[in-house]
């Protein structure tokens, strides 16, 4: 399975701090925010991933994080000239992501919990199996209106999606991240612009719905998602990954630890980065990784 973080946009509810700058690029405490999504990639064991942004930042994310080889994975880039919703993704990435099933995660959204590895093994196996071809998240939330928002029946069998409705059939949000099979390109392909001119993300989920090949898993309240949206919202969220990691000593989303766990790279590597840090917090804790 390859993985595609799409993390361009318009940003225009964080202006001015995100006039010349995506909001993806912005400090959510003391990482960048791309690399939280990113981590989630890496946690799910995906190894070859392409990020979608404007023309402006991609460079900016290739100086950032380069060609991924210092943490033993494929990075690659591609513009999207406008934000022309989220399912442009697939078209943009059609030729990268070829016959393979594909993960796409936001780059503005935080995942943090115990079960998420699992839940991302999980939904990956049941693609790669066949057994369905898309498989999306819920997630209880006190204002499902301003999301995609799912709707089950006591069994958990998908009854609808919605993209922000008006009246939620229910309190479940649908996180930015998604698995699907290689069908999605043709899928993508064929949505038409929504009202406000963007091929939705849910109108895919949709199709799949109808196709009877969309599964939803959902995620309890043990587990967090974050939404970065705001100034506040942006702030809450840092505010979250400082107390947990102050807490308990472990970085969240640090991506070289990540690779080094997974075994992507050896734990010279692993120093060779921290060394090259040594002089932050950062580096120190690069450098402090033991088995
Ligand atoms: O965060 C989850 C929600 O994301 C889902 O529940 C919704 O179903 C989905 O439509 C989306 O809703 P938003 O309205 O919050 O999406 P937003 O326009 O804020 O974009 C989400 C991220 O994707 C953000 O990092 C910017 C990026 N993006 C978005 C669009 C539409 C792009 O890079 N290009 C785009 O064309």
């Amino acid at each position: 399975m390859k993985g595609i973080i799409l993390a361009g946009g318009r940003g225009t509810r964080m202006y001015p701090v995100t006039k010349a700058v995506t909001k993806q690029l912005l400090p959510v405490y003391d990482k960048p925010m791309i690399y939280y999504p990113l981590s989630v990639l890496l946690l799910g064991g995906i190894r070859e991933i392409l990020i979608i942004s404007d023309k402006d930042n991609v460079p900016l994310f290739k100086a950032l994080l380069g060609d991924g080889s210092d943490i033993g994975v494929s990075l690659s880039y591609a513009v999207q000239d406008r934000p022309g919703g989220i399912a442009e993704s697939f078209v943009i990435g059609k030729e990268f992501i070829g016959d393979d099933d594909v993960c796409l995660i936001l780059g503005d959204n935080i995942f943090y919990g115990q079960d998420l590895t699992a839940k991302f093994e999980e939904s990956k196996r049941l693609i790669e199996k066949g057994e369905c071809e898309a498989v999306v998240f819920g997630y209880p939330v006190k204002n499902p209106g301003e999301f995609g928002v799912v709707e089950f029946d006591p069994s958990g069998k998908v009854l609808s999606i919605e993209e922000k409705p008006e009246k939620p059939r229910s309190d479940y949000a649908v996180p930015g991240l998604y698995f699907y099979s290689s069908s999605v390109v043709e899928i993508a392909s064929g949505i038409k612009p929504s009202k406000r001119g963007e091929k939705e993300i849910t109108a895919v989920n949709e199709a799949y719905l109808r196709r009877g090949t969309l599964r939803c898993t959902r995620l309890y309240r043990g587990f967090a998602w974050l939404d970065t949206g705001t100034p506040e919202r942006l702030l809450k969220a840092a505010e979250f990954i400082s107390t947990v990691q102050k807490t308990q000593g472990f970085y969240v989303a640090c991506i070289e630890e990540i690779a080094w766990r997974r075994g992507f790279i050896t734990k010279e590597k692993l120093k060779e980065l921290g060394a090259k840090l040594k002089d932050t917090e950062y580096g120190s804790y690069l450098l402090s990784m033991e088995d």
